[in-house]
């Protein structure tokens, strides 16, 4: 039997960490300087100042749209909201102790077979997609408490539908912008993990559903997406100011990761961490504010002397907690709502890929044995 190959000078890094795998005119992390940019615009142009739609078109389209491009987009998406029968169906055979993302994820895979999305990705299919994702994620919250699911209201925009469907009011216009706003902050970042996957998937010349379908996975990890309901348990368990010190302290002597800090790519404040951050203390309680702010400030402080290589600073998702909560939805719903902004930037990314696609197939260092020589079962110790 030859020997074991342990060499791994060969191999790439770990988490492919530094390694470029594609070329993209949608989004740029400019890690050391703290900058994100959708399509040559800085993320504070467009925060605030656009809706999702905009920000949809933009990122597919590669310019903002003017106002007759906006109205015939708006319109559009909004007379796709309604799900077919069978995704209403499948959505329904759903128990109620399912997770929002395993709901969203059989539920956007349920329209790809019902409408159905086949074929090679169009911009139609990413639309068609991008407008049902609040639909799938409010009738399951619906129906998950006793209720039944509210039908999708094309008078309202995006952010406001999805707040609509989920309580069956028209929500008030702070809580709209506020989650107008995220939904435009998280709608691309570059070769994030959950972009990664949709692209390899796209890269196959597989449909754009299935390869959507494979950025939720992605996203549900604690390490993508699903960390901003973790920062609000760790903010519960907390508590008070005077308990911000030992618990951090306590994680860290544990070696635990503190959620909402750190980032792969920003080694400085993530820009929308700074947005949400200001979001967020216009919005929450004054009492629930100063426990973010004070188990933030401290926990950079902590992690900056402890770490002092590692560059750790607040990530996108610990001000999404704050903000999210303060539009009302439940923290399990969170990863999902990240999904209904992500969708944009997934479809605009596959489409990217399939202009001059070629398969994404790396290789892999083998570090097993070689030479084995076989035996039948029954001579088997
Ligand atoms: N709390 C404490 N330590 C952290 C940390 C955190 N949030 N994030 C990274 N570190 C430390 C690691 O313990 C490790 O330290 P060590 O070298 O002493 O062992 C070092 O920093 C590198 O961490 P690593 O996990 O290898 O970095 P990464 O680039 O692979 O990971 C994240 C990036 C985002 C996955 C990571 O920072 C993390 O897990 N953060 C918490 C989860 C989170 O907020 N996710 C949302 C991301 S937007």
């Amino acid at each position: 039997m030859s020997s074991v190959t342990t060499s791994n000078t060969s191999a790439a890094p770990k988490g492919l960490d530094g390694v470029v795998v594609a070329s993209t005119a949608i989004s740029h992390v400019f890690g050391n300087e703290g900058r994100l940019v959708y399509r040559g615009y800085d993320i504070g142009q467009l925060a605030g100042k656009t809706t999702f739609e905009e920000v949809c078109f933009l990122l597919w389209k590669g310019h903002l749209p003017n106002q007759v491009e906006l109205d015939a987009l708006r319109a559009t998406m909004s007379a796709q909201r309604a799900l077919p029968d069978a995704v209403l169906a499948t959505i329904r055979a759903m128990p109620a102790s399912a997770d929002p993302m395993d709901n969203l994820r059989t539920g956007a895979s349920a329209i790809g077979a019902a409408l159905p999305i086949s074929g090679t990705a169009t911009f139609e299919q990413a639309l068609a997609l991008a407008a049902r994702f609040p639909t799938i994620v409010a009738a399951f919250d619906r129906l998950r408490k006793g209720k039944e699911p509210v039908a999708p209201r094309a008078d309202l925009g995006h952010a406001a539908n999805y707040l609509y469907m989920l309580t069956g009011e028209i929500p008030p216009e702070n809580h709209v912008k506020s989650l107008d706003t995220y939904l435009v902050l998280l709608a691309d970042h570059s070769m994030n993990a959950s972009t990664f996957t949709a692209r390899v998937i796209a890269s196959t010349e597989s449909d754009i559903c299935s390869a959507i379908v494979g950025g939720i996975g992605a996203l549900k990890g604690p390490l993508h997406g699903g960390a901003p309901a973790l920062v609000m348990d760790m903010l519960d368990a907390i508590g008070t100011a005077d308990n911000i010190k030992p618990w951090i302290d306590q994680a860290l002597d544990g070696h635990h990761k503190l959620m909402g800090f750190g980032h792969r790519v920003y080694k400085t404040t993530d820009p929308r961490a700074e947005i949400l951050r200001e979001m967020a203390r216009q919005s929450s309680t004054p009492e629930f504010f100063a426990l973010a702010h004070g188990t933030e400030e401290y926990a950079l402080a902590e992690l900056h002397r402890r770490k002092s290589d590692q560059k750790l600073y607040t990530n996108v998702e610990f001000y999404s907690a704050a903000v999210l909560s303060s539009v009302g939805l439940d923290r399990d719903l969170f990863p999902s709502t990240f999904a209904i902004s992500r969708v944009a930037g997934w479809t605009a990314h596959v489409l990217e890929q399939m202009v001059g696609n070629r398969l994404i197939r790396p290789q892999s260092e083998y570090v097993g044995p070689l030479g084995l020589t076989f035996a039948p079962v029954s001579e088997r110790a």
